[in-house]
């Protein structure tokens, strides 16, 4: 795993922009895995940035999003495919119809899910995956416990999360209970991972998932399976790690083509 830490979320995230930014100009057809929530949007603020101002192409590229709550239609404000298209489609010139999100109204929803895997082989596979991080080290919803080679499946969402993200729908009460998302599985199949976390309430799943066991507790510990996984923190989140001097040692002797910033 690789540790960047930045001074702060805003560096942090234009670098992530950049790093995605990469893999759109050396495969113009790249596949794209995205995450919703708080932490990207800044991310996708410099995404678009780059589009309009240094014409940045993703006329060619697919994406797949994570996870999308079960029984909220597409329309629904609090749904991640409204999410996507307010934060981060329409800003861009990607062709709708290679935009996934899983359809969290299905009838059937095992079966949306084995469709949705398939979609994802089908285009080749996902070159990389964005991810954030749950306060209990989660990753897509892939809540503590779940499976470390799970496919994309329904998750009960836990108490933990179900607070955490209640805002934007005014209470917990007002929340759906489940989840699609991509197993865990699915997303250590991407060829490359770049996860960001800031913030004071990441520090211990933060911690868990660079330096602690690889264990289904901490579903975010399973990055330490993946070949090129890439975590960007900034300096807050980072509080938690024992070897930040290690980190930014190899940080500071890459190689030129191992650098982003
Ligand atoms: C979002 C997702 C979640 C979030 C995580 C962090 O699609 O799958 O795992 O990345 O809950 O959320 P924020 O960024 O709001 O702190």
């Amino acid at each position: 795993m690789e540790v960047l830490i930045r001074d702060n979320a805003e560096t942090g995230c234009v670098l992530g922009a950049r790093i995605i930014a990469r893999v759109v100009r050396e495969n113009p057809a790249a596949v794209l895995g995205l995450a919703t929530g708080r932490t990207p949007l800044r991310l996708y603020q410099e995404l678009i940035r780059l589009h309009r101002d240094e014409g940045l192409d993703f006329s060619r590229v697919t994406t797949f999003n994570l996870d999308e709550y079960v029984g909220l239609p597409a329309t629904h404000p609090q749904s991640y495919r409204h999410f996507m298209q307010e934060n981060l489609f329409r800003h861009l010139n990607l062709d709708p119809a290679r935009t996934h999100v899983p359809d969290g109204t299905a009838a059937d929803l095992p079966t949306e899910c084995r469709a949705y895997e398939q979609k994802i082989a089908a285009a080749g596979g996902i070159d990389l995956q964005l991810l954030g991080l749950g306060r209990n080290g989660h990753i897509g919803f892939n809540e503590p416990t779940g499976s470390l080679r799970s496919r994309t499946w329904v998750k009960i969402l836990s108490e933990q999360t179900l607070r955490d993200n209640s805002a934007v729908f005014g209470s917990v009460e007002a929340m759906p209970r489940h989840a699609l998302t991509m197993g865990i599985g699915t997303i250590l199949d991407a060829r490359q991972i770049l996860l960001l976390a800031f913030g004071p309430t990441k520090v211990p799943a933060v911690a868990q998932m660079i330096e602690g066991p690889l264990t289904a507790m901490c579903p975010g510990s399973a990055l330490q399976l993946h070949p090129r996984a890439m975590v960007i923190l900034e300096e807050e989140s980072a509080t938690g790690l024992r070897s930040t001097a290690h980190y930014r040692w190899i940080d500071r002797h890459k190689l030129a083509w191992q650098r982003y910033d």
